[in-house]
């Protein structure tokens, strides 16, 4: 959620009256810091039948929780012994005015093997259920993904009862082939056949316990390759409170959808019969169907879980788009801060532009690429971030991607999209292709006003929700339709526009948005850190 001016006059009139008694602890009081050491290494676990090649944090596939609180600071020192370069990025984490932090390409140099990178951020102003995962080559097909949950602060209030007990669920498809292996055939111009299954927590044998009456969350992300997920608990309806950070309007469903990058947070109380039951997440829009199921288990349950298992959905896109619809924000709801979400009133706002970006998989020399508006992203060996603020010249392009589709042959290009801090843009994902699509943005969370079929136009906008449609990170794109969202442009840094669809993203699907302004000031944006890292044309340079 943006600054919200609002919010803050109210803290500043609270803070004026109450200084004369706590000025001296406000003024000191620093946000708590959390340390932490991860190393990344290679392991052997056996998945789905055969034993394969996993990335491990500290010995762990998923990675450790990372379990925090709004305004934590985070400190994290990642040694890599893979014998690749390596980066984690923070999938939702805001990372105000520092994008020197996010863990992508365009910002970071990859810590090389046998090195190290401490990453430095704040979880400023958050709250709910995030994720973290490998950005670089195609690491992600081999784990080294987690979570990120961030608790509220003690007195903010959150809009439901303190649940009984807090699970956390990483759910995705899985390749039985290694991450070497995807990309070698990524490289070589072919496309990935369909995933070999599904995992969740790394398993197809998870186990939930809780006690018969008591009510639980489930926080449930999806961290897969490409495929967009269905949930649901066997003779259980789930109440969503929160998506990516927005508390919400709490609504009944028997299942959701769970699409690759998004994470969901529901409250399920325990009220039926004593036994086991069972969890379920199957591939959603696929001929091929892929199921995993975990168990939960009533600790006064004496009897196993049984089927059949409750069927998917036997809607299909417009179905889906149908339950996208009914996420709302609860205006009157907290987030991270006590203002009402519904204090910024986003649909009044005029925007400064609109931005049309519609996704393609052309051939460009002879291989399959994936671009938006006719350009297909290449990597650059010096990070954008680095060569804008060190002034190193032709490392990146500004403007060769253009802000609506027009005709004519894709090609290669290190694309950025310049925008001015403070701008609030409306962006149109146009999908013309027959393949769901999802897009996540770094560095904000966004409104998703629209969803719709066919062509956007202008004459679409009179289906826009300008009242309380949610805010978040990563949002779904339907096979020959388009979403539309708002974004205000709060954050100075250079971030990752990317589609959450790996093999998409690695073979192009991405660009960097330089939200920018003149104006030099720690106010919009940090300093690059003392540690940052030096690679390609940056080698040699110093701060
Ligand atoms: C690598 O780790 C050491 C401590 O073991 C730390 O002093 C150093 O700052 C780290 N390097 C970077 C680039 O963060
Ligand atoms: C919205 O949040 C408020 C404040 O916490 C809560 O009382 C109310 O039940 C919520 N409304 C809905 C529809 O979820
Ligand atoms: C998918 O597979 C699961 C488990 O193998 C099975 O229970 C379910 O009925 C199948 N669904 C469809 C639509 O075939």
């Amino acid at each position: 959620m943006p600054e919200d001016p609002m919010g803050n006059a109210v803290l500043l009139h609270f803070l004026c009256g109450v200084l004369a008694v706590f000025s001296a602890s406000l003024v000191n009081a620093d946000d708590p810091y959390r340390y932490y050491t991860w190393t990344v290494t290679y392991g052997t676990v056996k998945l789905l039948d055969v034993p394969q090649q996993v990335i491990l944090i500290n010995g762990q596939f998923p990675g450790p929780r990372l379990d925090v609180v709004t305004n934590d600071n985070i400190i994290l020192n990642l040694f890599n012994k893979l014998d690749q370069p390596f980066l984690l990025t923070w999938n939702g984490i805001k990372q105000r005015k520092n994008s020197w932090q996010d863990g992508v390409l365009g910002t970071n140099c990859p810590i090389p093997p046998n090195s190290n990178y401490t990453y430095k951020f704040q979880t400023k102003d958050q709250i709910g259920s995030f994720t973290y995962f490998p950005s670089t080559l195609f690491h992600k097909a081999a784990g080294g993904y987690g979570a990120i949950n961030i608790y509220e602060r003690p007195r903010i209030p959150i809009p439901f009862p303190v649940p009984d007990g807090d699970f956390t669920l990483l759910i995705g498809d899985w390749y039985k082939s290694s991450h070497k292996t995807l990309q070698a055939y990524l490289d070589s111009g072919r496309t990935l056949s369909f995933p070999d299954g599904v995992l969740i927590n790394g398993q197809t044998y998870s186990t939930f316990s809780g006690d018969q009456g008591k009510t639980y969350m489930f926080r449930i992300s999806n961290v897969g390759m490409s495929t967009s997920l269905n949930f649901r608990i066997q003779g259980h309806s789930m109440k969503l409170v929160e998506v990516e950070g927005s508390h919400t309007v709490q609504n009944m469903y028997d299942s959701l959808d769970v699409h690759v990058g998004q994470s969901v947070a529901v409250l399920v109380t325990l009220n039926q019969a004593p036994k086991d039951y069972y969890i379920i997440a199957s591939s959603r829009f696929n001929r091929k169907n892929l199921t995993t199921t975990a168990i939960l288990h009533y600790s006064n349950s004496r009897t196993p879980a049984s089927g059949p298992l409750p069927a998917a959905p036997s809607y299909g896109f417009h179905g889906s788009m149908m339950q996208a619809r009914t996420y709302r924000w609860n205006l009157t709801a907290s987030a991270a801060r006590p203002n009402p979400q519904g204090s910024y009133h986003y649909g009044k706002i005029t925007p400064t532009k609109t931005i049309v970006l519609a996704n393609s998989a052309p051939l460009i020399n002879g291989k399959r690429r994936y671009a938006v508006n006719r350009v297909s992203y290449i990597n650059s060996d010096t990070p954008l971030k680095l060569a804008d603020y060190f002034g190193i010249p032709g490392i990146f392009s500004v403007d060769s991607i253009e802000s609506s589709p027009s005709g004519g042959a894709a090609f290669l290009s290190t694309s950025v999209m310049s925008a001015n801090l403070h701008d609030f843009l409306e962006i149109v994902f146009q999908n013309d292709e027959i393949t769901m699509q999802s897009w996540h943005l770094d560095g904000y969370d966004f409104w998703v006003i629209g969803y719709g079929n066919d062509q956007w136009t202008p004459a679409k906008r009179s289906l826009y929700n300008l009242d309380d449609a949610l805010t978040r990170h990563t949002v779904q794109v339907y096979p020959k339709s388009w979403t539309a969202i708002y974004v205000s442009l709060d954050n100075q840094g250079m971030w990752n526009m990317r589609s959450a669809i790996w093999e998409r993203q690695y073979l192009g699907q991405q660009f960097y948005l330089r939200v920018w302004t003149q104006v030099h000031s720690l106010a919009n944006e940090y300093e690059i850190p003392p540690n940052a890292l030096r690679c390609g044309k940056a080698i040699g340079i110093r701060s």
